[in-house]
Formats: structure tokens, C-alpha cells, sequence
């Protein structure tokens, strides 16, 4: 028991199908692993991670950005949530709302995000599709802190996937996605250990 008391508390905001999620909530049944998900927050009532969270057994909270006049107050209710789970620990994955820049630097080097390209290119959305049109020899992923800057801050770690011949937007998609499943659960360890700080 130990070992459990040990764990850091950490929350997953998403908005969509949450398979990162369901990576990490994989990764922390593992006894030994130094992270617990102990809170999953999502923008949307309908996201499917909801209902992985819910089949690990984890506690949901939904927050409808649309419920706020403002990003900040949207972000305080958020972190009113995170401060009455004790988190240490955010890990966006999927999150689809940009954070204001008091949360972000309340959470600075506390908080990741995973990102379905080689930061620094193709920062922002829809990176495989122009990775394809620029006719890119390679694409991935990249774990990294979360700062003012979108997808700017100190990287973690990456995985390189090749760009095959034939490629549509969609079979990269998954080919890269599965790397990120492998990823994030490893650099959460990392941080949740100690082993990579933000500089
Ligand atoms: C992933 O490609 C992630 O890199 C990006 O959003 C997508 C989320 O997918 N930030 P999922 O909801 O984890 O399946």
C-alpha cells in the first residue's frame, strides 16, 4: 500500500474519443506504475472517453465551456475541479479548447499534452493532412509541457513514423496514434516520477 500512497493524482481533460485516455487509464492498472488517473474532465457531455472513464471506474466531471461568459471562468471552474481532486498532475489528451494564460502558467510544468506531429512542425490542427501535402517523408508525435505558446513548450518525447506512399490523412492518422499510445503513458511516468522537469 505503499506504493499507492506514492502515486501521483492526476486528471485527463478530453473532448472526444479519448484513446489516450484509455492508454493512460491502461498503463496505470499497472501496480508499479507512478501515476493514478483520478479524475477525467471533459468540455463535452457526449465524448466517448466519458464512458472509458467510467468502465475504469474513475470520476468524470463535465464542464461546458458554453456555460462561461469568459475563457478565464471556464478555466477557474475547471481548476476548482482539479483543486477538489487534489490533482498534481494535468495530461490533456485531445482537449480541444485553447487554455488562458493564468491556468496555463498555475500548471506550468505540471501539465502535458500530446501532439500528432514532430513539434516544432505543424504546430496546431490538422497536421497530417498538411504533413501529406507538403509531401513530408515522415510524421508522429511529440509529448510535451504545456506553456502559453500553443503546442511551443519543452518537448518530452516523440516517436517518428514513417509516411508511406498511398497515405490518406486517415491511415497516417492511425499509424502515428498508435505511437502515441505508447508515448504518453511512458513520459507521464517520467514526470511523475522526477525522471524529465520543466526547464
Ligand atoms: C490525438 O491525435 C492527439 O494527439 C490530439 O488529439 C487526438 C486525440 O485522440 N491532441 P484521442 O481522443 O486520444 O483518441
Amino acid at each position: 500500500m505503499a506504493e499507492a500512497r506514492l502515486k501521483k493524482r492526476v486528471a485527463v481533460f478530453i473532448s472526444g474519443s479519448g484513446s489516450n485516455l484509455q492508454a493512460l487509464l491502461d498503463a496505470a492498472s499497472a501496480s508499479e506504475y507512478p501515476a493514478e488517473i483520478s479524475l477525467v474532465l471533459s468540455n463535452k457531455a457526449d465524448a466517448y472517453g466519458l464512458e472509458r472513464a467510467n468502465k475504469a471506474g474513475v470520476p468524470t466531471v463535465v464542464i461546458s465551456h458554453k456555460d462561461y461568459p469568459t475563457r478565464e471562468a471556464f478555466d477557474d471552474a475547471m481548476d476548482a475541479e482539479l483543486a477538489k481532486a487534489n490533482i498534481e498532475i494535468v495530461c490533456l489528451a485531445g482537449f480541444m479548447r485553447l487554455l488562458s494564460e493564468p491556468f496555463v502558467r498555475k500548471w506550468q510544468g505540471r501539465m502535458l499534452n500530446i501532439h500528432p506531429s514532430l513539434l516544432p512542425d505543424y504546430r496546431g490542427l490538422h497536421t497530417h493532412a498538411r504533413a501529406l501535402a507538403d509531401g513530408a517523408g515522415k510524421a508522429g508525435c511529440t509529448v510535451h509541457f504545456v506553456t502559453p505558446e500553443l503546442d511551443g513548450g519543452p518537448i518530452i518525447s516523440q516517436a517518428e513514423v514513417p509516411i508511406l506512399s498511398g497515405d490518406t490523412g486517415e491511415v497516417l492518422a492511425a499509424r502515428v496514434l498508435a505511437q502515441e499510445h505508447k508515448i504518453y503513458p511512458q513520459a507521464l511516468a517520467d514526470v511523475a516520477l522526477g525522471k524529465v522537469t520543466f526547464s
